[in-house]
């Protein structure tokens, strides 16, 4: 493995890695000294419940230290661009930035997601990206503009344990929501998606479709209920439009998962990476049933990002 994990693509074996995975949730603690005397500092652009608790969690299981900062809110502005004369609002280049905050930890973990008013500007990923290249520490992406590796990881792990069928038959679909949403979480499941065997479908209304270069050689069906139909996993989220970036144009309330829906799946579960806005995404009956798989889900974020910390750590 690369001393990263930034994309799917820093994944070099999917099914070892779940593998892997599951035998630390099994025995979370059996590599408490991997990471004696090492510190994890994980710094937020963005909030956070899951992903700061699970990555934290994950992290004193290997023995690290761990420092956390909101720099959203805490830190000082920073300039992202080279030879600019800072005379205005930003106090701190990300040169200095990242060179001194890799002076205080052994491993980077960063969350800073899309703008969703330049498309350009966001999938230039310019600030985990900035930091990669200044940064002397691997960095971890904790959901960036384009990608959030650490959720579609532990939605693989999810899947591999409520897996049934040799060939599971695996639906994402677009749901409601009354604010604009990035791709981060649908392009990152896409792309696990696509090391995995088995029946993969994207479900959304027409003018919600993905970037097309993440879901080429996938199946689109603009029909829901068909998409749905005979499914062993339904994974729901909402997402802006990826061609009027970051719009959202006609909300399709009637696009929410119901237990009607469900009916059409092969007893299918439920996954949603959370928080997830009851009776708009989904109701409460799916969300509360005996086939929702989200509590799971957030729990396997420790795994994941247990897994990764250690990858970087063994080869450190
Ligand atoms: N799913 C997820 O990343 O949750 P948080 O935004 O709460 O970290």
């Amino acid at each position: 493995m690369k001393k990263r994990y930034i994309d799917i693509e820093d994944i070099t074996d999917l099914d070892a890695w779940v593998k892997e995975a599951i035998q630390l949730k099994d025995a979370p603690y059996q590599f408490s000294s991997l990471g004696k005397q090492k510190t994890l500092c994980m710094l937020f652009f963005n909030p956070s419940l899951r992903t700061r608790l699970s990555t934290q969690k994950a992290a004193l299981h290997l023995g690290m230290h761990v420092m956390v900062m909101n720099f959203g809110a805490e830190g000082w502005q920073l300039e992202f661009d080279d030879g600019t004369i800072m005379n205005a609002g930003k106090a701190e280049h990300i040169k200095e930035a990242a060179a001194v905050v890799s002076q205080y930890c052994d491993v980077l973990a960063i969350r800073a997601f899309a703008s969703l008013k330049d498309k350009q500007k966001d999938e230039a990923e310019l600030v985990i990206k900035s930091f990669q290249k200044y940064a002397s520490v691997p960095i971890v992406n904790m959901e960036s503009a384009t990608a959030h590796p650490l959720q579609a990881l532990a939605d693989a792990i999810t899947i591999a344990e409520h897996k049934q069928a040799g060939r599971p038959k695996v639906v994402l679909s677009w749901a409601p929501h009354p604010r604009a949403l990035p791709h981060a979480v649908a392009n990152s499941f896409v792309k696990m998606m696509k090391l995995k065997d088995a029946e993969f479908v994207i479900t959304h209304p027409e003018g919600y479709e993905l970037n097309p270069s993440i879901t080429q050689g996938g199946t689109i069906e603009y029909d829901q209920r068909k998409a749905l139909k005979d499914a062993d996993f339904v994974y729901v989220k909402n997402w802006s439009s990826y061609s009027d970036y970051g719009r959202m144009g006609n909300l399709y309330p009637d696009w929410m998962i119901t237990r009607e829906k469900m009916e059409l799946t092969n007893q299918g579960k439920f996954m949603h990476c959370l928080p997830v806005r009851r009776n708009v995404v989904v109701d409460d009956a799916v969300l509360d049933g005996e086939h929702s798989l989200v509590i799971e889900q957030a729990n396997n974020r420790t795994f994941a990002a247990q897994l990764v910390l250690k990858k970087i750590l063994e080869h450190g």
